[in-house]
């Protein structure tokens, strides 16, 4: 029987729910039976043998409404197999301090259960989220950076298909 994964997400400005959607198509040409929905929809988690959990990063965290899906969540979660990504801009180099910022990211959902596998993703900024983060005119100055690298997130999908398996 194919096993069922659910890839639910909490994007602020739409970059999260491509990465999203582009683990869902990788896991089913890999012949697993997937869902992608968003967190604030609520989904049911019973039917899935494995949940993957994806949020953009604002101010150093995760988006609201993905923590608070893990809370809610948690007693389900810690039976099933679970692995998280974060989609984020700053701190992508390979050096000692970047990889601790990012890993920060994942601390208070590391506090609430054990993932079985995390992923950090470059994402996408644009003036959308500059207005959010700097004064008026200078954030229109600010070019689309498109960061996504969908090779590494396809691999990303693909490296989980062992554990997938299993689940
Ligand atoms: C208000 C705001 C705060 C952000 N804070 C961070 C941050 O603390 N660290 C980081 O790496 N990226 C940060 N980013 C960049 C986003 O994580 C990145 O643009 C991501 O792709 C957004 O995903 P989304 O399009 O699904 O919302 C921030 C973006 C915005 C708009």
């Amino acid at each position: 029987m194919k096993k069922r994964i659910l890839i639910t997400y909490a994007s602020g400005l739409g970059s999260t729910i491509e990465v999203a959607q582009e683990i869902g198509v990788t896991l089913g040409n890999l012949g697993f039976s997937t869902d992608v929905k968003p967190i604030l929809d609520h989904p049911q988690l019973d039917h899935y043998q494995a949940i993957l959990v994806g949020s953009a990063v604002r101010y150093g965290n995760w988006l609201p409404e993905a923590l608070e899906f893990i809370e809610t969540n948690q007693q389900v979660l810690r039976k099933k197999t679970v692995a998280v990504f974060c989609v984020h801009i700053s701190n992508q180099g390979d050096d000692a301090g970047s990889r601790k910022n990012r890993m920060s990211y994942l601390d208070p959902v590391r506090a609430m259960l054990s993932p079985r596998e995390e992923a950090f993703f470059a994402g996408k900024f644009d003036r959308r989220g500059a207005v959010l983060l700097l004064p008026g005119w200078i954030a229109h100055l600010v070019p689309t950076m498109d960061r996504r690298n969908w090779k590494k997130i396809r691999a990303w999908a693909v490296s989980l298909q062992p554990l997938l398996q299993q689940a």
